[in-house]
């Protein structure tokens, strides 16, 4: 038998290294946030380059950082590697930075910039498994422009194979006519890419090291270099400025929803729908105009959800109705009805079948299965049993000015319009409170509990009232 010295078991297909660049500056983004970071349907930006490269099987993912490092690697998380490029001297030293990482390594090494979100595993996988195939040193994804303006051209020799790539800054008047442009998505083999990268000079119109610079040198050597041209030019779109991201963001909204769609959820109104690329929604769902989904919602099957509401970062379960209401951070067990006009804050724990109506909010509640809190309620940090009924205008002062405090209502307590109780208070199970009380003391289960003053009738006022007047 022979001797393998690579780690992986002999016959296994090596997947590869990807070395995302996201140390750049983003100026055109004119932002406090740095550009990795800003939210693309519900991911950061990078973040959506880093899971397409995951998805594509490459075992390391390498992103090399630098302007706002620190934020930037908490913002994209622990489970990649970092490299670190100190100044931002251009896209052939963001390459270098990576070097360490991938020395000795001579599989195939993607390179790819970190502002390319919508580049599909299957493209960069296409990529990988047509470099590995033809042997080459590098291959390039390219990509068809009518105006390629601002971008990298692709230069051909005579017989078609690419022969370098020309920035915009350096090209003649002839090679800004060239519609093959470079969207910055490249596959090296590793030995080849850390032998071009040492060879960069930064004698070019911006003073830096140009990763793109690393083809020329190649072809020069008698290395081949391959293209891929990408069949779908959205693909490759990069993220300079607010309106290139909310360019890419309405693309990803529609492959979104289109998934969706595939899997069975009913979207009425495409264009009025927004979900975010990290939500679940169960079969036969219908998605009405104005729902908007975020975060790391979960929705269930059979539910109707909209017209007009927003749910972020929430549990609903199956068959539940939700109009017009804005729910965030909460969790809603099978059946429940929210709305219309209803607002759910965070942690508020609805139990099955139960109902809440309009102009009701909740906040830190629990509210069990079969209770219904109908119209017009305040319960904030809140216990409320099952079947209890909480009436129209009903509050519980959860707030002294200083402090927040408990209510806690018994299962199939009846708590009557515009009752006002006083927290730390509790209502036992069964209990009563009649209508316009303002509870300050406990009431014991199966009592009634009644804080009003009595009305004075006085017969006959109102006509001798009227009369007075005429005369
Ligand atoms: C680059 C390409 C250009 C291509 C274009 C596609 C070069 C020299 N040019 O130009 O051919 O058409 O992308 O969008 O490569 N970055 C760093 N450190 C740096 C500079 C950049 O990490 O010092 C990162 C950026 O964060 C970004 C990526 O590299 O993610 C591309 O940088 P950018 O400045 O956008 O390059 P372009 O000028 O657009
Ligand atoms: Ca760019």
């Amino acid at each position: 038998m022979s001797h393998n010295p690579s780690p992986s078991p002999p016959g296994a297909p090596d997947h590869g290294v990807a070395v995302i660049l996201a140390a750049g500056r983003s100026t055109r983004m004119r932002s406090r946030i740095p550009k990795p970071l800003h939210p693309l349907c519900g991911l950061p930006l990078t973040r959506h380059v880093i899971n397409s490269c995951r998805d594509a099987g490459f075992a390391r993912v390498i992103v090399v950082v630098g302007f706002e490092a620190e934020a930037v690697r908490q913002g994209l998380g622990a489970d990649v590697e970092y490299a670190v490029q100190k100044q931002p001297l251009g896209t052939g030293d963001a390459a270098r930075s990576a070097a360490p990482h991938i020395a000795g390594y001579s599989g195939p090494v993607a390179v790819l910039a970190g502002d390319v979100p919508l580049l599909s595993a299957s493209t960069l996988r296409a990529l990988r498994d047509q470099h590995v195939a033809s042997g080459a040193a590098l291959t390039l994804l390219t990509a068809i422009l009518d105006d390629a303006t601002g971008y990298g051209r692709i230069v051909r020799d005579a017989e078609g194979r690419v022969a370098m790539i020309v920035e915009e800054k350096d090209a003649t008047d002839s090679e800004r006519l060239i519609r093959e442009w470079n969207p910055s998505i490249y596959c090296f083999d590793g030995h080849a890419m850390l032998a071009g990268l040492k060879r960069l000079r930064s004698d070019n119109a911006q003073r830096e090291l140009y990763l793109t610079d690393v083809v020329g040198l190649m072809v020069r050597d008698g290395a081949r270099v391959d293209a891929l041209r990408v069949s779908d030019a959205d693909e490759t779109l990069g993220v300079n400025s607010r309106v290139d991201l909310a360019q890419v963001t309405g693309i990803l909204r529609r492959r979104v929803l289109t998934g969706l769609m595939l899997e069975g959820v009913t979207v009425v109104d495409a264009a009025s729908t927004y979900v975010d690329a990290t939500v679940k929604v169960g079969a036969d769902t219908v998605l009405e105009p104005g729902a908007i989904l975020l975060g790391s919602t979960t929705i269930g099957e059979e539910c109707q959800i909209g017209p007009n509401t927003r749910i972020r970062d929430s549990r609903i379960g199956d068959r539940c109705t939700i109009a017009y209401s804005q729910i965030t951070e909460s969790k809603l067990a099978s059946g429940v009805r929210v709305g219309p006009f209803a607002h759910l804050r965070p942690g508020t724990e609805v139990d099955q079948g139960a109902r809440i109506g309009d102009f009701v909010e909740l906040k830190n509640t629990r509210l069990g299965a079969g209770a219904s809190a109908s119209h017009l309620a305040y319960l904030g940090d809140s216990d409320i049993g099952a079947g209890a009924n909480i009436g129209a205008g009903a509050v519980t002062c959860n707030y002294d000015g200083a402090r927040k405090h408990r209510t806690q209502i018994g299962d199939g307590a009846f708590v009557g319009s515009n009752a006002t109780l006083v927290a730390p208070v509790v209502v036992g199970g069964g209990a009563y409170v009649a209508a316009g009380s303002t509870i300050t003391a406990d009431v014991p289960a199966d009592a009634l509990a009644i804080a009003r003053s009595h009305a004075a009738i006085k017969e006959g006022w109102a006509a001798r009232r009227r009369r007075d007047q005429e005369a």
